[in-house]
Order: structure tokens, then sequence, then C-alpha cells
């Protein structure tokens, strides 16, 4: 069995981000984490955290040196870059100098247990690759794609799951309310994703972060998934099991675990946290 927590989008590093769905508390990280310390020895045990992207506002040395230290939880923490983690040209070089803990060595690498491949691999952004700024069209690059084939066709009778920053799926109308998908990604990145995934038998779940918004897409048995940010109200998480074959996931908050007040600021995107469809897989 393999059970982990997934979590995305904590932004440290400014008071108020460029982009969130609720109100948003970055600075209060270290006491969330201690909030989730305390979920994992209530209710755990977990074999690791994974993190979906943009752990940091920004990049600089001062930004990841606090992260490097704030994510040593009880259980191995593994990072997928997202842009907001890639805004230097040379963010590659200060993640593996700075906070190798984070990565197995390489920034797109693989984590195996006993039943279980889980492959880290963070989309790019635009013609610089590893570096965000601004343009937001997702890709692969060739090696990343070459990385992602060769992974996913190895060990073919364990379940596989793979992790990138950029979601493949829009938000569902009947999830927002809205006339149109949230969010589409980019045509020719949404057909790289869901080939991906037709394609790899064992492929289970495709996790994914950036649009801060809980959603889970079932697609003829396997699900693509999003999370909310875990700074932001009601500070939502995943845990997401893996036992017998089957992939069960359960979204959590720890609103009530806080020792400080935060209230919804905005109720027309009570979409954001999703309905229990859009929190869970199985039972
Ligand atoms: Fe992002």
């Amino acid at each position: 069995m393999t059970r982990f927590i997934y979590l995305s989008d904590t932004h440290w590093g400014t008071d108020k981000p460029s982009y969130s769905m609720q109100h948003a508390e970055p600075n209060k990280l270290p006491e969330l984490l201690r909030a989730m310390e305390e979920w994992i020895a209530k209710k755990g045990p977990v074999d690791f955290v994974l993190h979906g992207g943009d752990m940091i506002d920004s990049t600089s040395r001062k930004n990841i040196d606090f992260v490097a230290q704030a994510f040593q939880l009880s259980v191995p923490v593994y990072l997928c870059l997202g842009n907001h983690d890639l805004t230097c040209s040379n963010a590659v070089e200060m993640w593996l100098d700075r906070a190798p803990h984070f990565f197995l060595g390489k920034i797109n690498f693989s984590i195996e247990t006993s039943d279980c491949s889980l492959h880290v691999v963070p989309n790019q952004w635009g013609p610089v690759p590893y570096h965000w700024n601004d343009v937001q069209k997702p890709y692969f690059l060739l090696e990343q794609e070459k990385f992602i084939n060769n992974e996913l066709s190895r060990n073919p009778n364990r379940v596989h799951v793979l992790s990138t920053h950029s979601p493949f799926h829009g938000v569902p109308v009947e999830q927002t309310g809205l006339k149109n998908l949230l969010h589409q990604p980019p045509r020719v990145f949404q057909e790289k994703g869901y080939s991906i995934l037709r394609t790899h038998r064992n492929l289970q779940c495709i996790l994914s972060a950036h649009s801060h918004i809980n959603t889970r897409i079932e697609q003829k048995g396997k699900y693509l998934v999003t999370s909310s940010s875990f700074v932001e109200v009601p500070f939502d998480f995943k845990c997401i099991n893996i036992s017998n074959d089957q992939i069960t996931m359960s979204t959590h908050s720890l609103l009530d675990q806080t020792n400080f007040k935060s209230n919804y600021y905005d109720f027309t995107k009570t979409f954001v946290q999703g309905r229990e469809c859009d929190r869970t897989i199985g039972s």
C-alpha cells in the first residue's frame, strides 16, 4: 500500500499573491504545516508529501532556504516545480543546490514504492526551459516526453501516477456554474495529456496544480486531478491511497485546526473547493 499527501500553491515569500481564488494566508504556512503534521500523527501514517508546485512566489535564495527548512517534515517532501518556482534563469541550479531533498537528484524524477511509481515532470512555460517569464504556454521538452514514456513503460504491473504543474483539463461548467470551461488549457497541451493517459494502461491518475481549484475528471476509469491552494481558505490538501491496484483520494481541510481566524471572502467562488465528487476518488 502507498499513501501520500498532495498539496500545492503555497506561494511563500509574498503577503499578496498575484493570483488567488480565495482569501490567501501564505505567511501562515509554518502554522499550516504544523497542523498538517498533527493530522499525519492522528490519521497517518503517510509515506511522503508531494507538493504540486508554486511552493514559493518568486525564485530567490531567501525563499528557497526558507521552504527547504519549513518543509522538513516527519516524512520526505518532494516538489514538482511550478511557474512561480522558476522566475529566474538559474532557478533549477538554485533548487538543486539549496534544497536537493525535494528532488531525487533530478528535476524530473520518479518516486518508487512497493506498488506505485509516481513520475514528477514539471511542464515548461516559454522559450527558455525551466524559466517562467509571464508567458503561459505549457509544454514538455522532448527529453521530458521521452522520460514520461520510458518511465510509464517500466513496471507495467504497478499503478503509475504522473505529476505536472499545469493541468490538462479545464474546470467543468457543472462545477462552476459558468457558461464555459474555466482555465481551459491550450488544445495541444490538453491533447498531449489525454494521449499520455490513453496510451499507458497503468497510468491511473494525473495530478496538477496551478488553478488553485479542486477538480477531479474521470476518463474511462482514470483520473485527472487538480488541487486548491494549501494557503487559501479553507486550507485543503489531499490524501491519496494506492492499494490492490486501486487509487482512492480524499480532500481534507485544516480550517478548524488553526489558531488564527480566516473566513471565505468570495462566496461566488465556493466551487473552488468542489463538490464531493470533485474532492474524492472511490470511497
Ligand atoms: Fe502556477
